[in-house]
């Protein structure tokens, strides 16, 4: 362990949530940095984390906050839901723990929102708690340093327990982000770095000479496929019919384009003239959108028509105003496609 802590101690990134050597984080911004970091990138939390805390700076703030301004500070960090999720754990710290992120595991477990990782790495990281929170990068690790042979699903128990003994020693926060660290930057599915690995003498997935064979393999499900047609349609001045998702499910609340449903085949014509906010003459823009979701593969062929009177009802939004709008990255991708979008971002998001 101590050589996992001098390799953190000389490599660690300096990331805008983490405390300096010796210092104690801000549990508010640990427990939102690592509601993020759930599936998005440290490249992209990286720049968004700043600015999301400026304005929420604590759990009191966000709780009193609208759901849309928390949406819109939400804007390109992907999985919407998570945001949600935050909200509601900010308002049941208000109601339960007077505003404060609570420091036992067993309190962090009970706020909605938190699931065992995140509840695990606010404790260690926040508090010094002695636990390991197993993300699949930790489990990576661990399951190589015990050379597990089953697959991290089956295994997550055994798992668990081999890491949380890893943080009985000391300094439970650093440990758990040097695993982290180690498994984000070292010790990679496929191509593991034994050579500058802190870890290689106590490995025994190292020692087995086939360190990428453990721990055995988790069963993907393949995503399924849909297909769709969005519409894009404009007004003379310029502006966009747009149409809020519904409250429950994937992207619950954002804005998007109005589309068919998401289809296992593509739209036939008859689909597509049902699904169109207007009649008229519409113009398929070459080209597909394709947008990966966890258990969706999504693929958008875009229409473009001009209305010229009697606009439809609808949230009409110029392509310069469009920064205002809660916008799920898929929708950004085809207002880019398009040729209608304007402004930045919308990458980087897993
Ligand atoms: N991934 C999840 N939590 C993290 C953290 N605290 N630092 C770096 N990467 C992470």
């Amino acid at each position: 362990m101590a050589d996992l802590l001098a390799w953190y101690d000389r490599t660690r990134r300096r990331l805008p949530w983490r405390a300096l050597p010796g210092e104690r984080a801000d549990p508010w911004a640990v427990l939102v940095s690592e509601i993020m970091l759930q599936q998005t990138t440290v490249a992209t939390v990286k720049g968004r984390f700043a600015e999301f805390l400026h304005r929420f700076p604590t759990a009191a703030a966000l709780a009193a906050a609208e759901m849309d301004e928390v949406l819109h500070a939400w804007q390109g960090l992907g999985y919407y839901r998570r945001a949600r999720a935050l909200k509601a754990c900010a308002e049941a710290m208000v109601a339960r723990h007077g505003g404060r992120v609570p420091d036992e595991l067993e309190a962090l477990l009970g706020l909605p929102g938190l699931g065992p990782y995140t509840a695990r790495a606010v404790a260690a990281i926040a508090f010094e708690r002695p636990v390991v929170p197993v993300d699949a990068n930790v489990a990576r690790v661990v399951g190589r340093l015990i050379a597990l042979e089953l697959p991290p699903v089956r295994a997550a128990r055994r798992l668990q327990e081999a890491a949380d003994t890893l943080a009985l020693a000391e300094r439970p926060g650093d440990v758990a982000q040097a695993l982290m660290e180690l498994g984000a930057l070292v010790c990679l599915p496929r191509a593991p770095g034994c050579l500058v690995c802190p870890w290689r003498g106590a490995c025994a997935a190292h020692a087995s000479g086939e360190p990428e064979r453990f721990p055995g393999r988790a069963d993907a499900k393949p995503r399924q496929e849909r297909h769709a047609v969005g519409f894009l349609l404009e007004r003379p001045d310029g502006a966009i019919l747009f149409r809020r998702r519904p409250d429950q499910g994937l992207l619950a609340g954002m804005m998007e384009l109005p589309s068919t449903d998401w289809l296992p085949e593509p739209p036939d014509s008859a689909e597509i003239r049902a699904a169109a906010p207007v009649g008229g003459e519409w113009q398929m823009l070459p080209g597909t959108v394709r947008h990966l979701f966890t258990h969706l593969d999504l693929s958008v062929r875009l229409l473009r028509g001009r209305i010229e009177d009697a606009p439809p009802e609808g949230v009409w939004a110029a392509p310069s105003n469009l920064a205002g709008l809660a916008l799920p990255t898929l929708t950004v991708k085809l207002l880019r496609h398009g040729g209608a979008w304007v402004g930045k971002g919308g990458k980087g998001v897993r």
